[in-house]
């Protein structure tokens, strides 16, 4: 085994600012040591503490313009839809048919699907994210394709295969029996392999029927630790459409509800327009919601309440969702983020957005454990922000007073320029 160390400013949260406070909420050294053995995080602290237990024959890499974050974790994205990101014009139904169905058309070869997944885990590590919650298409390998992809850099990856079995063109849907069928089989080969995890996954109601919706709830029920991820009360024509077509339901939530899909492990992107009963019983099942604000503004859905949220005490993380969603930039993300939430008179404290974007959307995930933030003992994913990356961020960087706000800059100017390095399970999978 060989140890490895950073020296560098390092930042990360271990709570939640809501919960304890913001200052309680996060570590900062100013100059600071990271090391990791092998594949996990051995100690971090002051470099003066930590630079005198080092081996004289330890690697010391040092960055003087560098800021540590813990690797970004992104808790809803789409794969096969790198391609039609930015598609112009329309709100959700309209885009779904008009770009959305008939890229997803093209994944039923295996070439083509390894080649866009090949690109796409190369962007969110360009970009610092290390783990992320995605969709595939309906077709099986599609799933195979991109965990194979993520295989190659030892990610810690959750993908699953879109079930829809109608309200789509017949190139992209499947039936409840073959949905369940290969689903299943998709978990038995994936699901906990290395750092590989499954997620059952419905498009949304209006692509289910009701006997694939019963048979996505009885999977996830087999298994202990297997996740589920949907769509949820995005906009508001789907929401009218799915009263329509679920008359039984009390609300858009209790359509999964129904169908036992509401578990610890279970993500639902958006959950934009929500009553007080459906925020509490996503409270009660310990569900999660994916907050995400690009996607949001760009396909005109609406204003994420995190507050609403934060008072049920609703486990959230943060999403691209990308095509809906415009960047792969985890920090634009943040950038928009906060931009939603100013519109309804509230304040996004940078503290609080790294929270969402690290350890909250490792608690989302189950996953607080392994990763989120650079606690002893946790995967070594972290990424090296760039303080000299573009003359205006490194300007704007010199006049900030303090660690807050330098974290508030990167996440309002900074991209993929700011992201030095990128590193998983102590290896390094990106560099500029
Ligand atoms: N709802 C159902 N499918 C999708 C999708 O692909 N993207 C988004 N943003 N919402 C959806
Ligand atoms: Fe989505």
């Amino acid at each position: 085994s060989q140890l490895k160390a950073w020296r560098s400013a390092i930042i990360h949260c271990i709570a939640d600012p809501k919960e304890v406070g913001v200052e309680q909420a996060y570590e900062y050294f100013e100059d600071g040591m990271l090391i990791v053995k092998d594949d996990k995080i051995q100690a971090i602290g002051h470099a003066a503490d930590l630079l005198p237990t080092l081996d004289c024959d330890t690697l010391v890499e040092h960055h003087p313009d560098g800021l540590i974050t813990p690797g970004f974790i992104d808790t809803h994205i789409h794969y096969p839809q790198t391609d039609m990101i930015g598609s112009y014009g329309e709100q959700l139904l309209t885009w779904l048919n008009t770009y959305t169905f008939p890229e997803e058309g093209k994944f039923h070869d295996k070439t083509h699907a390894r080649d866009v997944a090949d690109r796409f885990l190369k962007e969110l590590l360009r970009n610092g994210t290390t783990t992320a919650l995605v969709f595939g298409t309906v077709h099986k390998v599609s799933v195979d394709a991109f965990f194979e992809a993520s295989e190659v850099h030892n990610l810690r990856m959750i993908c699953g295969k879109v079930m829809m079995d109608r309200n789509a063109p017949d190139f992209l849907t499947d039936t409840p029996e073959t949905s369940y069928q290969e689903s299943k089989e998709l978990i038995d080969t994936w699901h906990n392999k290395g750092r590989l995890h499954y997620a059952i996954t419905p498009r949304f109601a209006p692509t289910s029927s009701d006997e694939q919706l019963k048979l996505a709830g009885k999977l996830l029920n087999e298994y202990d630790d297997v996740y589920m991820h949907t769509h949820l009360s995005e906009n508001k024509d789907e929401c009218a459409w799915v009263q329509d077509l679920f008359p039984e339901s009390k609300n858009y939530l209790d359509v999964y509800d129904q169908h036992k899909l509401l578990s610890e492990r279970s993500v639902f992107a958006h959950g934009i327009h929500l009553c007080d009963s459906e925020y509490h019983r996503l409270h009660e099942t310990g569900s999660a919601i994916a907050f995400c604000p690009t996607s949001n503004l760009f396909i005109g859905s609406g204003l994420f309440k995190l507050n609403k949220a934060e008072e049920h005490k609703v486990n959230v993380g943060m999403g691209t969702d990308v095509g809906g969603g415009t960047s792969f930039s985890m920090l634009q993300t943040l950038n928009e983020a906060y931009k939603v939430i100013q519109l309804q008179n509230e304040n996004l404290s940078p503290i609080k957005s790294l929270y969402l974007a690290t350890l909250g959307g490792a608690k989302a995930l189950r996953l607080e454990d392994k990763i989120g933030n650079l606690a002893v003992g946790t995967e070594a994913d972290f990424v090296i922000l760039d303080k000299k990356a573009t003359p205006l961020l490194s300007s704007r960087l010199a006049l900030s007073k303090g660690i807050e706000e330098s974290l508030f800059v990167f996440m309002t100017l900074g991209d993929d320029r700011a992201i030095k390095a990128t590193y998983s399970a102590g290896q390094c999978v990106h560099q500029r």
